[in-house]
């Protein structure tokens, strides 16, 4: 079984949300972690190499022989902005990671692990998502992250990397200052005594999972040497007046929602089957209630002072 105790992992995106969380368990495993992003770094026990990805320049530096697994989250994010710029999403989702896993391939890299999103399977009205269901993405973000699925199967295929695709769901926890998601903006809106929008009649489903359970599953995946796709969310959907009331629950503040016209493509369900996770031993360890609540303190006054 593959150590991640004493491995040499490149963390790609490794200051972002995400990013963080991973480096901090990974360093609590003793791992030897250098991170590539755009920004350094904030701990000093991590390697940082600063630059783009979709420079090969970068690439070169970040990509060194010897390291045991190269875990990639560095990405654009944002389905919005794929949307405007579906062009420059391409470059960085499927050009970088096609760059990534050659460099990996030509340097005996042997773990590749990629964080995709359960948008590649697109619209399936309520059906219940598994990673047996065919990939139609319906943005360029999903396309770009079904792209990167793609290229990695065949480094599976072709030269024997174990590669794995983590589907992520939404995700939320301690360190989403910076994001524009759902829960961020609740949580702003209840620090600054405001409401939220809310399209149309909020009964849509998602899954919210928190980011230590996406840490667990990553650090599962590569200690079980999975390969292939892999679901990872709560297992339990959520309307989003469930998700506001949690946090109203946590923060105590009353939130008030405006209703506005939904938007056009918005899935109406997110349900996931994270069955093969589970097989593999994935257990999320927060509900949406335990979960927001260590959401909540970067966002009250007194941690912004
Ligand atoms: N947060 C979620 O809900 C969610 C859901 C599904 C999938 N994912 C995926 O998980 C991964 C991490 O997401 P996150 O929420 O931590 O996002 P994030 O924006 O907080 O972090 C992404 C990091 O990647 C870096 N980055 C972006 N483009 C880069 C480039 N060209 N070169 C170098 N670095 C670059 C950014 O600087 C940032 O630090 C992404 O691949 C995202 O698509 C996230």
């Amino acid at each position: 079984m593959p150590e991640v105790g004493g491995a040499r992992v490149l963390v790609t995106g490794g200051a972002g949300f995400i990013g963080k969380r991973l480096v901090a368990a990974l360093l609590a495993e003793k791992a030897e972690v250098t991170v590539v992003d755009l920004n350094p770094h904030p701990d000093p026990g991590v390697v940082s190499v600063v630059g783009d990805l979709r420079d090969p320049g970068v690439r070169e530096r970040a990509v060194t022989a010897g390291l045991d697994a190269v875990v990639h989250l560095a990405a654009v994010t944002s389905v919005l902005r794929s949307v405007e710029d579906p062009a420059g999403t391409y470059q960085t989702n499927v050009e970088a990671t096609a760059g990534l896993l050659e460099l990996a391939r030509e340097r005996g890299v042997p773990r590749f692990l990629l964080a995709s999103t359960n948008a590649v399977t697109g619209d399936v009205g309520g059906v219940r998502i598994s990673e047996s269901l065919a990939l139609r993405p319906l943005t360029p973000y999903g396309a770009t992250k079904a792209a990167g699925e793609m290229l990695l199967s065949a480094y599976s295929g072709v030269y024997g990397m174990r590669t794995s695709a983590l589907r992520f769901a939404n995700v939320y926890g301690p360190g989403m200052l910076h994001k524009d998601s759902f829960v961020p903006r609740l949580m702003r809106a209840a620090a600054e005594g405001r409401g939220v929008q809310v399209y149309g009649d909020g009964a849509q489903l998602r899954d919210y999972v928190h980011v230590d359970d996406v840490v667990q599953a990553i650090l599962l995946a590569w200690r079980e040497d999975h390969d292939g796709p892999l679901i990872v969310g709560s297992g339990t959907s959520v309307s989003v007046h469930d998700l506001i009331d949690a946090a109203r629950t946590v923060t105590g503040a009353p939130i008030p929602v405006e209703h506005v016209p939904a938007k056009q493509g918005e899935m109406p369900a997110v349900v996931l089957d994270i069955s093969a996770a589970k097989a593999l031993g994935y257990q999320p360890r927060h509900d949406l209630t335990s979960g927001m609540a260590t959401v909540w303190p970067d966002f009250t006054p007194s941690a912004a002072e």
